[in-house]
């Protein structure tokens, strides 16, 4: 019976484990011009030193107004690859395999002077009201993601995720609520997702597999539920996508909490339905940081790999400790031997 700590291979991409460190912006005020820097090398380096199968870099923007404030990470230049691939060579001696959340913030930009939306519908009342993108800026913007994609590959990771979710640009486009256009962009919502999914693919090896996150559920008044999200992920898998990210929510804020159902496992249910409806692997997400919830996920069949968020910010060592509770198999660093010596 597959467990949290059984190995995981999907193309080319082989994990010890099925831990995932999800994408955290890490809103570092010492991060300059989007490149990334000492806070997170030592973050990222010390959750592969954790024990994690795979770990995906925070939200990093396409452009600069593409983050959501002017202290995310970028990969809108090549001086952006350098410090990405210090970080990604770092995690791979450790032992762990690295992915990177590539992203648009859009209408949420709070940084930008005028944000770039699919349609001009300020977020709440105290947002900027963003400025909607022609259609040439639209095709425009599928190239930057491309080239975005491009610079992660040449930074040497395993992976791409593709941030579909959230209330960011892509979901701007899927969601009825914040699409309002009239072009093909707006005819067909999924569009600038499927154009975004084919650049990523053009760009990565034939074997790597792509991520993307989405969001299942909106919980707003007038939002999409889980028919519509199974119904638009079956587009965006036929577009190329080889594994779903399954997070909620979004157009209130960046993460699930406070909303309805933050319980723990509170997605899981939205995971599962998206695995079974499409056959396709799943990861799950959403306060499981407790082991013996996160290894039923796997071992119930709900989900193929498992996130945990806050809980290794907590705890860059949460791998290591949820395998010695389950009493599972994992290498630890030889140096930290004695503190997980089972007794
Ligand atoms: C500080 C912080 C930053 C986050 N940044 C991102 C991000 O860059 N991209 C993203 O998709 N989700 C982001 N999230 C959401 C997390 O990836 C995750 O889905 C959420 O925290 C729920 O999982 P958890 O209960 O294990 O924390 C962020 C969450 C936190 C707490």
């Amino acid at each position: 019976m597959k467990h949290l700590f059984t190995p995981y291979e999907m193309k080319s991409l082989s994990l010890k484990n099925r831990v995932v460190m999800p994408p955290m912006c890490q809103y570092s005020v010492t991060a300059k011009d989007g490149i990334a820097n000492d806070w997170h090398y030592a973050h990222y380096v010390s959750r592969a030193v954790g024990g994690a199968g795979l770990i995906i870099i925070e939200m990093t923007d396409v452009e600069p107004d593409g983050r959501i404030t002017d202290y995310d990470l970028g990969l809108w230049s090549d001086d952006h690859i350098p410090a990405l691939a210090r970080i990604v060579d770092a995690v791979h001696q450790h032992g762990a395999k690295i992915g990177i959340q590539i992203a648009h913030a859009g209408r949420k930009a709070e940084d930008a002077e005028l944000p770039v939306a699919p349609s001009a519908i300020p977020f709440d009342e105290n947002s900027k009201t963003p400025r909607a993108l022609t259609t040439e800026e639209v095709e425009q913007m599928v190239e930057k993601f491309r080239l975005a994609v491009r610079r992660a590959v040449q930074a040497g990771v395993d992976t791409i995720e593709i941030h579909g979710a959230h209330g960011y640009l892509i979901h701007q486009f899927v969601s009825p609520l914040t699409n309002k256009r009239n072009d093909k962009y707006g005819q067909d919502r999924t569009l600038f997702g499927k154009e975004v999914i084919k650049a990523a693919k053009s760009e990565m090896p034939d074997h790597m597999p792509l991520i993307m996150r989405i969001s299942a559920r909106e919980y707003v008044e007038g939002g999409y539920g889980i028919n519509e999200s199974i119904a638009f992920a079956k587009e965006f898998k036929e577009a190329g996508v080889d594994l779903f990210h399954i997070s909620a929510g979004g157009e209130g804020q960046i993460a699930a909490a406070g909303r309805p159902g933050t319980h723990a496992g509170y997605q899981v249910p939205l995971a599962r339905a998206i695995r079974e409806a499409l056959d396709i692997p799943v990861i799950a997400v959403g306060r499981l940081d407790d082991p013996a919830l996160a290894n039923s996920v796997i071992g119930n069949e709900d989900a193929d790999l498992v996130a945990v968020g806050r809980g290794m910010l907590r705890n860059p060592y949460w791998a290591l400790e949820a395998a010695t509770v389950l009493h599972k198999e994992i290498e630890v660093p030889r140096q930290y031997d004695r503190g997980f010596a089972r007794g």
